[in-house]
């Protein structure tokens, strides 16, 4: 079974997969951090968004794999923690449009749902990635509230940018996201819209959990 859930930034797809990935006994694939891993490789590299032909090899040479932990690796770098920060935010949703990155990682994300029941999350699962997925969920919540939730986030973890400076790095993220020309981000036409604007973080799951019922 596989169950796609998309939505924009901070809308909570992570918090939510994980729990209901444990609830099920499902395997969670987070999409948005291979995004986020390339990102930094590329940026590292210092291959430019524009270039098709760099970041094809970069793509197809990377050693990424998740572990058991849900950790994810560029080799023998941990790299789970580097590409939290808010210019890797931006650098997955930069690289994230190139058309050699996108067709580099749908393969492997693919052969990753293949391999067990699965919920991956991310921009383009429902539409892209796995239309013929079981159950599609769309979760979404208001600007305010998913830059309240980005910032407290942030802030637990050190020294964060401001809450508008959040709110305007989710604003102009989920600009670039929803307007560039492959795989966008949007609602699959038969995708169920959860939104979480003011749900607590247990009534998302039971809402999501109820439509995998549903399903089976
Ligand atoms: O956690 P958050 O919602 O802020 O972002 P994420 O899911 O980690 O994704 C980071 C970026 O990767 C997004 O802004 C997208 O540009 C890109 N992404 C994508 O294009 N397709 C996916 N399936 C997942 C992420």
């Amino acid at each position: 079974m596989i169950i796609a859930i998309d939505g924009p930034a901070g809308a909570g797809k992570s918090t939510i997969s994980q729990r209901l990935a444990a609830r099920l006994g499902f395997v969670r694939l987070d999409t948005g951090a291979l995004y986020r891993a390339v990102g930094l490789a590329a940026t590292r590299a210092q291959i430019a968004a524009d270039d098709e032909s760099g970041l094809h090899s970069l793509v197809a040479e990377l050693a990424l794999r998740f572990d058991a932990e849900g950790r994810i690796w560029l080799g023998e770098e941990d790299v789970s923690e580097a590409i939290r920060t808010p210019a890797m935010s931006a650098a997955a949703s930069r690289y994230a449009a190139a058309p050699a990155v996108r067709a580099g990682l749908l393969d492997l994300q693919r052969r990753l749902a293949r391999q067990a029941d699965s919920i991956l999350d991310g921009r383009d699962i429902g539409t892209v990635v796995c239309p013929d997925a079981d159950v599609k969920i769309f979760l979404t919540a208001s600007v305010a509230e998913r830059a309240r939730r980005r910032h407290a986030e942030l802030a637990a973890k050190g020294p964060a940018p401001s809450l508008q400076e959040v709110a305007a790095d989710i604003e102009a993220r989920d600009k670039a996201d929803r307007e560039r020309p492959i795989a966008p981000l949007r609602q699959a036409d038969d995708a169920v819209v959860v939104d979480a604007t003011s749900l607590s973080i247990d009534e998302v799951v039971a809402r999501c959990a109820a439509l995998v019922d549903a399903a089976r």
